[in-house]
């Protein structure tokens, strides 16, 4: 599932992470890359225990998870500290798939990447180039979104950052640990929340949508890997 959640920062939420990104002390982003992945990743990234970086993951952390469209299709257990990196011209993410398990630098608890987040934060027209591009069965999907804009898609997949010709792409991105590992089921169970979410706007609580609650809570219950 590839998901666009629009506003997950507020106005004002961006201006203070643009704010505080003004001057950030940027360093190699290899410094969180595996092996095969360091050799294609060509841009800059922000130390995770800086005083920026902390504030950062903070903020997005916290937006993410008051979500409710985050939550339903991410069933998260666990956010990793979410990161932020910058591609300037001449930057860019060649193609790969993102490491399985995470080591939390504040807790050291490990975290499997089930699901990838990439966080928006400065507008398109302020760059050129920078498109995220992700492979799935039914194609490679470009994704390049407003500022305060996510895209969610499963961290089994491929995927690249073309090359920065023009101005610089800042962003956040961060995994998340599912209740769920298995995307299929993720979806379906998504499909289902938002199914029955439409069904109880339109008819209000019936008998059928509690009994379509129901089949949803037991279905998480017969999934979830906690
Ligand atoms: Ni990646």
């Amino acid at each position: 599932m590839l998901l666009h959640i629009e506003n997950v920062l507020t106005a004002e939420e961006l201006a203070y992470a643009q704010n505080l990104l003004a001057d950030a002390p940027w360093s190699d982003g290899k410094i969180t890359a595996g092996k095969q992945s360091g050799q294609v990743k060509n841009n800059l990234q922000l130390p995770q225990t800086s005083e920026t970086g902390m504030a950062m993951a903070e903020l997005v952390k916290s937006a993410v998870l008051r979500n409710a469209e985050f939550f339903s299709a991410t069933l998260p257990h666990t956010v990793f500290p979410p990161l932020v990196n910058c591609y300037r011209a001449g930057q860019n993410f060649g193609n790969h798939i993102d490491n399985a398990i995470r080591q939390d630098p504040y807790t050291q608890q490990w975290v499997r990447t089930d699901v990838s987040s990439t966080l928006f934060l400065n507008e398109p027209d302020e760059y050129e180039g920078g498109e995220l591009v992700i492979e799935d069965n039914y194609g490679s999907h470009s994704v390049k979104l407003a500022a305060g804009d996510m895209i969610v898609y499963p961290a089994t997949s491929l995927h690249h950052v073309t090359p920065v010709t023009q101005g610089q792409r800042v962003a956040s991105f961060f995994w998340t640990q599912s209740m769920i590992p298995s995307d299929e089921k993720r979806t379906m169970l998504f499909d289902m929340d938002r199914a029955i979410t439409s069904i109880r706007a339109q008819y209000g609580e019936t008998d059928e949508s509690i009994l379509l609650t129901g089949v949803y809570h037991n279905l998480l219950r017969q999934w979830a890997d906690m």
